[in-house]
């Protein structure tokens, strides 16, 4: 989501901005954040606190906002949204208000302990009007401003009590000129003005108005007015902010300083592996995943389960079945959607379907998932995005909360897709009692760890970005891989022919002999992604051996290996290292290397990596 906060000591007949003029101009250049709904509050000098909220794009809000103005104010806060809890329509729209309309919330992230919370508010006769999470949190806040009288304080108290991510601003009718925030895993930064101050979710919510910002650290509570700037921490004590200047123009600013909404996402994946594991778990590190409002006898009753999906999201279903046939011992099949439509797939009420879509309105996947639930499958949605399609057309949704994907090239989607592919499994395991609940519990704790391999794996970036330079005249690449190496070969092959538009193969490499090895040419370049040296049944040595294969016939190979393999370096002409994790977690960083690499080579050959040719991001026709 987006969010923008605004707060200035004159109006604009005295030469100030108007709030609502700063407020939307912000949430335009965070739309990218989120499109599903936006809203604002604005606190006027000497009337109630007004607000306006519309679903879909912020032309909605706009032309609401012309058909009803709001009066003018010199503080204001606004939100573009990412629907994470509630679907995507007006009420759920943010601003929220609490305190009979005095006071108003908006809300990035995700409140895991919502449902307590509005269970101890509903006792005490709270009347909620929306069904999001943020309307637990201005309630909440609304409560604790009542006890303490002070809204500092109060959002202190507030941000003890929730659990999860949040970035929350409030504004309140009697304190015209003040907004108070607060984030926790969930970004938030000061903009800092001449007599106005500014608060956004990144720079590119004030960039048209000053490049003086403040960082915000984790548990802070920020107070602004016109003229200063307060921040304590959790507990109450003062923090002094670490001010910086923002050297981006205001293109680059919304793509968060990166030179291309690919690169920008490519870097977001960490926090978004984040983003789908959070919540997931309660106290006693048991899964919940409380959208799969999938009756537990169905689940546990079914004995196929069939992933559908297109491209990219396609090899993420190849990796899960991987996982998904070790953890659970059900059969798994993963079909492309326009496939499995057009042929006589066996499927029946003990199928579980899973449709795995970032945007959720590839035509192909949704008409697969109409064919599956017609012959009395149930269907699963992964999705990336609340509300659309797929994920209404099927029993039950499972977000990948990875927020708003703009390059056409899918990355973190993909990432996310596993790993929300991961958890149905793990979950399906559990529900089942399956032998494997050990193994269960700590691939559990090994992906709360891959955010911090992933970092570290875009660390070491530029020896990709080195080896993708000096490839800018290649013709042709190929991917090799085993187990779950293979669909990161494929998908490895994938970014380069949909960005750089060179020929690119991904194989398994056991079936590298069965012909495939006739390609290869003295120089050809041969990407080999290795698995870990623990790995099953000695496949780390037969693709060693495919390497010394493709290397003896004048293959120039580039290995994907982790860190302390060093068996491999012997046969490779580069390695890339990653860091060590379970073989099934392996493609989350393995495939990081392939993406940089891809978007690389075109950068290098002058091409457009966020759109590239003859694409689309989301394909709406068969
Ligand atoms: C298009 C995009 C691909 C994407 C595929 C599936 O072809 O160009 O990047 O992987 O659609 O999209 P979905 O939104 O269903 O995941």
């Amino acid at each position: 989501c987006g969010i923008v906060g605004f707060v200035s000591s004159s109006t604009p007949e005295t030469a100030g901005h108007s709030a609502l003029d700063v407020v939307m101009a912000g949430l335009s250049r965070l739309e990218y954040r989120g499109y599903d709904s936006a809203g604002v509050a604005l606190v006027p000098e000497d009337g109630p606190l007004v607000s306006a909220k519309k679903a879909g794009k912020l032309t909605n809000l706009t032309e609401e906002l012309q058909a009803n103005p709001l009066p003018e104010a010199m503080t204001g806060i606004g939100h573009t949204r990412w629907a994470t809890h509630g679907r995507p329509n007006d009420e759920n729209a943010h601003p929220h208000l609490a305190d009979e309309g005095r006071l108003a919330i908006i809300h990035n992230g995700i409140i895991e302990n919502f449902a307590a919370l509005k269970a101890d508010l509903l006792d005490a006769g709270v009347e909620f009007s929306s069904e999001t999470d943020t309307e637990v949190a201005a309630h909440q806040l609304a409560k604790n401003y009542r006890a303490v009288g002070d809204l500092t304080e109060a959002m202190r108290l507030t941000a003890r009590e929730l659990e999860g991510a949040f970035t929350l601003l409030a504004v309140h009718q009697d304190l015209p000129g003040r907004v108070v925030a607060a984030r926790r895993n969930s970004p938030l930064v000061i903009g800092l003005g001449e007599g106005e101050n500014f608060l956004g979710s990144d720079v590119a919510a004030f960039i048209d108005y000053t490049r003086k910002a403040m960082e915000i650290g984790q548990d802070e509570i920020v107070t602004i007015t016109a003229d200063s700037v307060n921040i304590i921490d959790i507990d109450g004590t003062a923090v002094a902010g670490e001010p910086f200047e923002v050297d981006w123009d205001t293109a680059a600013a919304e793509k968060g300083g990166f030179d291309s909404f690919m690169d920008k996402e490519i870097h977001d994946q960490p926090q978004a592996i984040a983003d789908t594991l959070l919540g997931r778990m309660d106290a006693s590190g048991k899964l919940v995943l409380d959208e799969m409002n999938v009756d537990e006898s169905v689940l546990k009753s079914i004995d196929k389960i069939v992933v559908v999906a297109c491209g990219t999201a396609a090899y993420a279903g190849q990796v899960a079945k991987y996982a998904i046939e070790h953890w659970c011992r059900i059969p798994t099949e993963v079909e492309l959607a326009h496939e499995f439509r057009y042929r006589d797939p066996v499927v029946n009420e003990k199928t579980l379907v899973v449709a795995v879509s970032q945007s959720g309105e590839t035509m192909d996947t949704i008409m697969a998932v109409r064919h599956a639930r017609q012959q009395g499958a149930k269907v699963i949605a992964i999705c990336n995005t609340y509300g659309s399609t797929i994920p209404r057309e099927s029993d039950a949704a499972l977000y990948t909360h990875a927020g708003p994907e703009v390059a056409v090239a899918s990355t973190k989607a993909f990432l996310s897709q596993i790993v929300a592919c991961y958890l149905l499994g793990l979950y399906l395991a559990q529900l089942r009692g399956n032998k494997f609940s050990d193994e269960v519990q700590a691939i559990l704790t090994e992906l709360q760890a891959i955010p911090d391999k992933l970092a570290k794996v875009l660390e070491n970036k530029q020896q990709v970005i080195d080896l993708a330079h000096s490839q800018q005249d290649t013709q042709s690449v190929l991917f090799l891989g085993r187990h779950v190496g293979y669909p990161v070969a494929m998908e490895g092959a994938l970014k380069l022919k949909e960005l750089a538009y060179i020929h690119a193969e991904g194989f398994a490499a056991g079936e590298l002999k069965h012909g495939p090895i006739a390609l290869i040419d003295d120089g050809q370049l041969v990407f080999i992604v290795v698995p870990t040296v623990r790995g099953r049944d000695s496949l780390h040595a037969k693709v060693i051996s495919n390497i010394q294969e493709v290397r003896a016939r004048g293959a120039n190979t580039i290995v994907i290996a982790e860190e302390g393999d060093e068996a491999v370096r012997e046969y490779a002409s580069e390695v890339i290292y990653v860091p060590r994790t379970p073989t099934l977690l392996a493609p989350l960083l393995t495939t990081v290397p392939l993406q940089i690499f891809a978007m690389e080579l075109a950068t290098a050959k002058g091409l457009n990596v966020d759109q590239p040719r003859n694409l689309a991001k989301s394909v709406t026709v068969e």
